[in-house]
């Protein structure tokens, strides 16, 4: 069986997550039991060898996750849209706006991304050449037949010669994959677990002709890389960042509010309650009790999935993005009694695995109405902060704007003294992770 390579923290005899690791890994009830008997027995078999290896340091490289797993994951993450065509298409019926009206140039202003690699040769020299019309909404359907079109998923059927749109769903590619702009910005190599924040879900949804100007109104408010994903069943509105899907490994609980245990929690939520997926999902700690259809096209797919995300590393900081030396005398003050590695411990810089923490925790809080209090446990995760650099803005509500930003706001709410100086090196430090 073949193995991939990933970075996984802490699974070290004494390390209080070592335990947790293997349960984790062995018995998640929502990760584990709609798995097929072979994923299955594949995911137990695996947790003892993850705890021998990869000791002697943390973020050690092991191989840890069986390569067809994660490659089956991957194509889930990618490419599958779990029934919701039902959703997007037969409800809110997007097929008609992007199948008519919304251009290649107007998919990328909304933040769209274009997998350059799903292009055949003939179509890049187009775009290169100023051929292919990316004004064209019929170029935007072209896209979808080759499926190069970031976490969307078009059905094309051709009448009469001419290419139709005929059914539209979504993936978690859509939030948690960008491009790497190689190309042009917004078409590129694809860069999964990267949150794109670039998009404009709530521009997006609004597009549809099935919702009133009330509801469009609200999604039209939420802007740039935020989402809501609780204002379908809270009937609240106050969106949140797409987080990264990345540097997961070792966590332990899951969402900025630590909702679930493991990623599968938050995956056969999202699939469910937010992308439309034909399955299940209840918690009675939150009374959200939702099924669409009557198949379950989700539950099989959650061990695959999960173990994908796990695979996927917190990118490390381009050369030369900060300064080594600021970073070092940083880190001193961040490791300092009483300052930030207080919550920010240990491999993935989070105390998650141990507690979660009051609103007053957060620096975005106090807001109205606060996430926190909309939420599973009505508390917040302290954040994992591997790979930090990449995904600004800061906090769950993105109100520090730059890292300077993240450490004047602690400083100033927690009064924790630090000199201006200081507020830079801690910064340039959280640039370095
Ligand atoms: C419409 C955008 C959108 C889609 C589609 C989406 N997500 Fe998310 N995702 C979010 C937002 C917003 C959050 C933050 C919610 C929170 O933490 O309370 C989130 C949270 C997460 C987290 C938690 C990260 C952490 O730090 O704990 C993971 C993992 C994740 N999503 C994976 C997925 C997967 C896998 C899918 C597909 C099944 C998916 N998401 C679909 C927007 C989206
Ligand atoms: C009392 C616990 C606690 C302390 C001390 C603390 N943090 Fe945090 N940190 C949190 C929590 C909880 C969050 C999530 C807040 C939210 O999103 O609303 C967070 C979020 C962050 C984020 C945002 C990450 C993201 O993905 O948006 C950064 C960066 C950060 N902290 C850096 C620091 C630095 C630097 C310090 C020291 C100056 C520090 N923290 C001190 C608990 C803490």
């Amino acid at each position: 069986m073949g193995r991939t390579k990933v970075d996984f923290p802490l699974l070290c005899p004494g390390s209080s997550s070592r335990a947790r690791g293997s349960r984790r890994l062995s018995a998640h009830p929502a990760a584990v039991a709609g798995g097929s008997p072979s994923m299955r027995a594949r995911f137990l078999v695996l947790a003892p060898a993850l705890l021998l290896a990869g000791c002697g340091g943390s973020n050690s490289s092991i191989d840890l996750l069986p390569a067809d797993l994660v490659a089956s994951g991957r194509q889930i993450f990618r490419h599958d849209t779990f029934g919701d065509e039902a959703f997007w298409t037969d409800q809110l019926r997007m097929h008609e706006p992007i199948g008519t009206a919304v251009s290649p140039r107007k998919a990328l202003e909304v933040g769209l991304k274009v997998d350059a690699e799903a292009l055949p040769a003939s179509v890049v020299e187009g775009i290169r050449s100023g051929k292919v019309n990316l004004d064209d909404p019929a170029t935007t359907v072209a896209l979808l037949k080759l499926d190069a079109v970031v976490g969307v998923k078009g059905v094309v059927e051709t009448v009469a010669g001419v290419d139709r749109l005929a059914r539209v769903g979504i993936t978690c590619a859509l939030c948690h994959s960008t491009v790497d702009n190689s190309f042009a910005p917004g078409i590129g190599k694809r860069l999964d677990g990267w949150p794109n924040r670039d998009l404009n879900p709530g521009a997006i949804i609004a597009l549809s002709p099935a919702l009133d100007a009330q509801k469009k109104a609200v999604y039209n408010s939420w802007g740039k890389g935020m989402y809501d994903p609780r204002f379908n069943q809270d009937g609240l509105s106050k969106p949140v960042v797409i987080p990264p899907a990345y540097g997961l490994a070792g966590v332990e609980k899951i969402t900025f509010t630590g909702d679930g245990d493991d990623i599968a929690y938050w995956n056969r939520y999202v699939s469910v309650t937010q992308m439309g997926a034909q399955g299940s999902f209840h918690d009675p700690r939150t009374g959200v009790s939702v099924t669409h259809g009557t198949q379950d096209l989700v539950s099989s797919k959650l061990p695959a999935l999960q173990a994908y995300q796990m695979s996927i590393a917190a990118p490390r900081p381009p050369a030369g993005s900060f300064d080594a030396v600021a970073a070092e005398r940083g880190r001193l003050v961040f490791q300092r009694a009483n300052s930030c590695a207080t919550c920010h411990s240990g491999a993935t810089f989070t105390d998650a695995n141990q507690r979660l923490h009051p609103g007053a925790d957060s620096m975005a809080e106090p807001e109205q109405p606060s996430y926190a209090a909309r939420s599973a446990t009505k508390m917040y995760r302290t954040s994992p902060l591997r790979g930090v650099w990449q995904h600004a803005p800061y906090f769950h509500d993105g109100s520090a704007a730059t890292p300077e930003a993240v450490v004047e706001t602690y400083n100033r709410r927690r009064a924790m003294g630090l000199t201006e100086q200081e507020v830079r090196d801690v910064a340039q430090y959280l640039r370095s992770l």
